[in-house]
């Protein structure tokens, strides 16, 4: 089964009115303003969608969101039965200082086959397209993953490049790395960005490895998934999350995902740019009209495109 082609453009209309929501906080230093602005907007295109949805990825969980929870049906109820991730504003810090790379995403499946991760912290190691089948795993040294990627990539050790959030809790991690002469990209933030860039030849990168947020876990997910990329998860959860984890369905919270396991069948992806990113442009607001720009991908068409398209104001 595949998710209906008619979705597509109404999801990337979807994340470009949600990029729009957001475009005039950018530079105003105000997150919770932008990320409502984002909120509103895609909640309300979801909204007019022909489809049975549920959001199992979104801005929280029910009595802690207002709106687009965990769990929340929206569409028109009429149409496919389809569960949503969304992160309405991946870059808040982005949008409120006015750096690169902020954008308004969501991942599509059909019921039952997305990942429902709860809001925590996730380990993650991606990698990119045509490297063998679970190549590198999270119970293996740094050392070691550098290692096998190394010799499946026939590259050497000290010409290959590692994409990681810049943190205090990858001191060890960066150690490693440092110690291997890998190169480093650090990230400020933007995780998903970062762990997208390893089936994108231009970056030069070739693994993205730490402790990021669980659902920009999954989305990235969705996108490697339709590239023919990889990624390798862990939930990181304290007593409490472990609940909340249990409440979702997760009974092994210490188990590992593989890309199939948190996405199945067919996928969307869409990501539109609210300020410039490195995959496509931000929005440009033209007088009576705002340009957009989106990153959508479907996986069972093999569509892969950067799509540029203009709101009347
Ligand atoms: P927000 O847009 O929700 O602020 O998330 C940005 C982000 O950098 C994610 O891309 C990343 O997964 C997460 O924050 C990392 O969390 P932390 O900033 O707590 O290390």
């Amino acid at each position: 089964m595949s998710i209906d082609k008619d979705y597509f453009k109404k999801f990337i209309k979807t994340t470009e009115m949600a990029a729009i929501g957001a475009f005039p906080f950018i530079g105003k230093g105000d997150k919770n303003a932008a990320d409502k602005g984002s909120v509103d907007k895609m909640r309300n295109e979801l909204n007019q969608i022909d489809m049975n949805g549920e959001v199992v990825i979104g801005e929280g969980e029910m009595d802690e969101a207002p709106m687009l929870y965990i769990g929340e049906k929206v569409g028109t109820h009429k149409g496919q039965n389809l569960d949503i991730a969304l992160d309405p504003l991946e870059g808040t810090n982005f949008v409120a200082n006015n750096l690169p790379n902020a954008f308004s995403m969501l991942a599509v499946c059909e019921k039952g086959n997305l990942f429902s991760a709860p809001d925590t912290y996730m380990e993650k190691i991606a990698i990119g397209k045509n490297l063998p089948k679970n190549l590198l795993d999270l119970d293996n040294s740094v050392e070691q993953n550098i290692k096998l990627l190394s010799d499946a990539k026939k590259k050497s050790i000290n010409k290959i490049t590692a994409c990681i959030l810049k943190r205090p809790r990858h001191e060890k991690i960066i150690k490693s790395l440092e110690k291997l002469n890998v190169k480093i990209k650090f990230i400020s933030d933007g995780d998903v960005s970062g762990a997208i860039s390893v089936v994108d030849a231009k970056t030069n990168i070739d693994i993205y490895l730490g402790i990021g947020g669980g659902p920009e876990g999954v989305l990235a997910a969705a996108a490697l998934s339709c590239m023919g990329g990889q990624i390798q998860t862990r939930l990181v959860l304290d007593d409490e999350q472990k609940k909340r984890a249990n409440k979702l369905g997760i009974k092994d919270v210490k188990r590992k995902y593989n890309i199939d396991d948190m996405i199945k069948g067919d996928v969307i992806f869409c990501a539109s740019a609210i300020t410039d990113g490195d995959i496509v442009d931000g929005v440009k607001d033209l007088g009576d009209k705002y340009e957009v720009s989106t990153f959508a991908l479907h996986k069972n068409l093999k569509i892969f495109k950067k799509i540029k398209n203009y709101h009347l104001k």
